[in-house]
């Protein structure tokens, strides 16, 4: 946690992904989320006017504490309850196994340092058909541009507050062990293309023997 990442990063984070155009992605993904769910890397809580009426209550995790009191505006106007946990979801999160119908992470792989344990707990606490969306950037398949982005990395790191230009989402989620996968790959229209390669799909919690 710095000055940067939890004061002066998340108005960035507002600015550039939370205009209404942006919204439109957000919705779409979020569409099939429902009853109870549970969102890693909440941020300012930008999801929330996205989720449909299908969702029953969200629990949120985070590991900082951003912009409390338009977070708290965001909450109010949400038409489910929203319960907040300040924690590192790299380390056993406080759910029991099996207890959510969704899980969602949107802009959040490419931040958390090592997102195989949080995969593996979103793993954990989905129902057995529960649902893990993701909305994510990450890694080009053109080499040129991937290799455009291994070399600015570091310096994404700093100006985006750990996020990586260069992680391969989709490998990601199927070294989780994520049985089922659906995969939308786009590029974002007026973005630099290093931070404009999209990953929006679903998938389904490992199953023994699957
Ligand atoms: C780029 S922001 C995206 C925020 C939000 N998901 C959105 O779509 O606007 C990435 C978020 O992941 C959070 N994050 C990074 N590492 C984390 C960790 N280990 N545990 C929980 N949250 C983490 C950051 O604090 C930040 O809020």
């Amino acid at each position: 946690m710095s000055f940067y990442s939890n004061r002066i990063f998340p108005y960035i984070l507002d600015l550039l992904v939370g205009t209404r155009e942006f919204g439109r992605y957000r919705r779409a993904a979020l569409a099939a989320s429902r009853g109870k769910v549970l969102e890693i890397g909440f941020g300012t809580g930008l999801n929330l006017p996205y989720y449909p009426d299908a969702v029953e209550r969200l629990a949120a995790v985070d590991a900082e504490r951003m912009l409390p009191a338009r977070v708290a505006r965001r909450i109010a106007d949400a038409h489910f309850p929203v319960e907040i946990h300040h924690l590192d979801a790299q380390s056993r999160l406080p759910f029991a196994d099996a207890s959510f119908d969704t899980a969602v992470t949107t802009l959040t792989l490419c931040s958390i340092p090592n997102p195989g344990p949080a995969l593996a707990e979103i793993a954990r606490v989905l129902k057995p058909d529960g649902l893990y969306i993701f909305f994510e950037h990450g890694r080009s398949d053109d080499p040129r541009v991937a290799r455009l982005q291994d070399r600015i990395n570091p310096v994404q790191r700093v100006i985006g507050a750990g996020c990586n230009l260069n992680r391969p989402i989709a490998d990601l989620i199927r070294n989780a062990g994520f049985g089922t996968i659906s995969l939308e790959r786009f590029i974002l229209p007026k973005s630099p293309r290093v931070m404009a390669e999209m990953y929006r799909g679903e998938a389904r919690r490992p199953w023994r023997g699957q």
